[in-house]
């Protein structure tokens, strides 16, 4: 297992390396991750390339035994770049060119910094591909972070026609067709004409606009690639290739799949909580984030960043009660990543992260954070359950033409797509059953459970595999405004809602309202009891015979209509959830799904997580399971009755517990 921090030597004095070295040995580090943001250092003057500081740095790790990940430094350019090729500097939909000073300003499709791109990663890689100290490569550092994935240059324009005469295969008409461009007259003759969905007066066409984004995702993933296949063309047999992906749930404008494909591993940078956040995140959140990222490769992650200190560039938020950044590593440790490097050694006294705490503080003391990062490595290292794979049978699943659609029209005001993923996640959270988050593009036919929430996005293939899944047995939740548009974005046409699956969720869907901010509708359960509260949206449902009414509306005028239904459907069910509804009845709906689909409910009580893990790789057959029990709270709690402190972890055999 490897265990370590982010180290900037570069910040410091040459003459503190060996010591900031030993204590990071001493705290049980195996590993620094270095060079990431330090291409002026690596090539002062253009074509000048000097490795000289970090042939130092990695001579000096290598006497204290640290293996190192390097990161490729295209995430900040130096100045002479900007100044000789200023058509690199991406663009803001105003117009405005951003400028150099902050980090992440190019653009990924200029194809000047895809050059220069070029030269410095091949330099970089080929000097070191024979160090053996080097052990993996970090490819830039969070790309599309902090609004780097918009561009509206001219370059970003002229590649934009370019990939819709690829997918329109130069057809004009075709797109036309799809667009439908008849409405307010917008038909194209040539691709040129075709505008980015920069401002105009009302909105641009929501296809358009649902290709504008693709085209986004797939210039950043072709920036990627184009890197990551340079590493890989010369890179040493035993280094590996990987990217550190940010937070920030589903406000990505890529599709990380697709990156994650070519990565030999994916990392993640882990921080409950940035900047101004008054409360860190929840812990269903924080989880949900960590499930997401295992299931980009289906695989056990690295945490390349995980937070110990506050942080924050101007505004500084909640500082991480004593253990309790400690207990996120462990959280994120629980649910799948097995080789971890805390951000980062040492706070700076300059430059704009001067308010992103490390481990050391700008006094250069070590104190409660080092004691705490000291004790979570000494003790991870010896725990083999915390690297062995994680198994679900249920898993929540999104799609990225969804996401984006619904970032294009939210249709309720109180709509974030973030928090509707959560309504139906967290409830699985808190029962502690261990869920995958999958793109749909995934096999999911190996589960016992599967979630949509929010699908609204659905093509034949899609309904045609969640069919099978439910014929054969499968147990499908799903939430409210399913499978209304296509993959242009467009309704569809002609065509009963849900479309395609109508009969296998029991339903129609006849009418809908938006139930914006502080707008809410009665629901109540079939029988009277209990009641029920739905905000959002509402769909309402004409459950077709045999499906069976859990919830109806509870207003003069929709009474007759449900609100939740299950259908049996071959030998599956389906649960369909038409509102979004209260936290309460949505446990409801969970636990029924989960008891339909035979998975024992282990709730235990307000923010306590229990994570099962096998001992050894193979699942075995429980004897080698153990628990672990992650106290969330800021007060003691009691389970199996063993007190787990404030912010604390327990780990017990299973075959311990009564
Ligand atoms: C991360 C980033 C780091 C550093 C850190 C500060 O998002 O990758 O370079 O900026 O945030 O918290």
């Amino acid at each position: 297992m490897y265990l370590g921090v982010d180290y900037y030597p570069e910040h410091w004095p040459v003459e503190m390396m060996d010591e900031d070295m030993r204590r990071m040995r001493e705290m049980g580090c195996n590993i620094i991750r270095i060079g990431e943001f330090a291409w002026q250092l690596m090539e002062p003057k253009e074509g000048q390339f000097d490795f000289s500081f970090f042939d130092q740095v990695i001579a000096k790790a290598k006497t204290h035994e640290l293996k190192v990940m390097f990161g490729t430094p295209t995430a900040t350019f130096p100045a002479w770049l900007a100044k000789t090729h200023p058509s690199i500097l991406a663009q803001e939909m105003n117009g405005e060119v951003r400028v150099f000073g902050g980090r992440r300003q190019y653009c990924y499709n200029s194809r000047v910094y895809q050059q220069y791109t070029e030269k410095i990663v091949s330099k970089l890689v080929k000097h070191y591909a024979n160090e053996p100290a080097i052990i993996a490569w970090q490819m830039d550092n969070e790309i599309g972070h902090e609004g780097s994935d918009q561009c509206y240059c001219e370059q970003c324009h002229l590649s934009f026609q370019d990939y819709l005469r690829d997918v329109y295969a130069e057809d004009i008409d075709r797109l036309n067709e799809a667009y439908g461009t008849i409405f307010w007259g917008q038909t194209y003759t040539d691709f040129a004409q075709i505008p980015m969905p920069t401002h105009t007066v009302t909105t641009h066409n929501p296809a358009l606009r649902l290709d504008w984004a693709r085209f986004r995702s797939d210039s950043i993933n072709a920036f990627a690639k184009m890197q990551i296949d340079l590493i890989k063309r010369h890179r040493g047999a035993h280094q590996q290739v990987t990217h550190n992906l940010f937070g920030g749930f589903f406000n990505r404008a890529y599709d990380q799949n697709v990156m994650a494909a070519e990565l030999d591993f994916v990392s993640y940078d882990n921080y409950p909580v940035w900047g101004g956040l008054k409360e860190p995140l929840k812990p269903a959140e924080i989880a949900m984030t960590l499930d997401y990222i295992r299931g980009l490769k289906q695989q056990n992650f690295w945490i390349v960043e995980q937070l110990m200190g506050a942080q924050g560039h101007n505004h500084i938020g909640y500082l991480p009660r004593p253990k309790q950044a400690q207990l996120w590593a462990y959280q994120a440790m629980a649910r799948g990543c097995d080789n971890m490097l805390f951000f980062r050694w040492r706070g700076m006294d300059r430059g704009a992260e001067q308010f992103c705490l490390g481990i050391v503080d700008i006094d250069n003391e070590t104190g409660r954070k080092y004691r705490e990062v000291q004790e979570f490595m000494h003790d991870v290292a010896q725990q083999p359950s915390l690297t062995t794979p994680i198994h679900a049978d249920v898993a929540i699943l999104y799609d990225y033409d969804n996401i984006q659609s619904w970032a294009i029209q939210q249709q309720s005001d109180a709509f974030d797509f973030t928090q509707e993923f959560m309504r139906l996640y967290a409830p699985f959270h808190s029962a502690n059953v261990m869920t995958d988050v999958l793109s749909t593009d995934k096999d999911f036919s190996k589960y016992k459970v599967i979630v949509l929430p929010v699908m609204q996005i659905m093509d034949e293939a899609l309904a045609h595999r969640l069919r099978s899944f439910v014929a054969s047995g499968g147990v499908l939740l799903m939430g409210y405004r399913a499978a209304i548009k296509n993959r242009h974005n467009n309704l569809h046409r002609f065509m009963p809602t849900p479309a395609f699956i109508h009969d296998l969720l029991g339903g129609r869907v006849r009418e809908s309202e938006s139930l914006g901010n502080g707008i809410s509708a009665p629901v109540v359960a079939k029988g009277g009891y209990p009641r029920a509260v739905a905000t959002v949206w509402r769909d309402m449902i004409e459950p077709s015979e045999g499906a069976q009414v859990l919830y109806h509306y509870d207003d003069k005028f929709y009474k007759e209509y449900a609100c939740v239904t299950v259908n049996a459907y071959e030998m599956g069910f389906v649960y369909w959830v038409g509102a979004g509804l209260d936290e309460i009845t949505m446990s409801d709906v969970v636990g029924r799904v989960l008891e339909k689909a035979g998975i024992a409910d282990k709730a235990i009580m307000d923010r306590l997580e229990r994570i099962e893990r096998s001992e050894f790789s193979e699942q075995g057959d429980g004897q080698n399971s153990v628990v672990w029990y992650l106290n969330h709270t800021s007060h003691p709690q009691t389970v199996q009755f063993c007190t787990i402190a404030p912010y604390s972890v327990l780990k017990r055999q299973l075959s311990d517990e009564s």
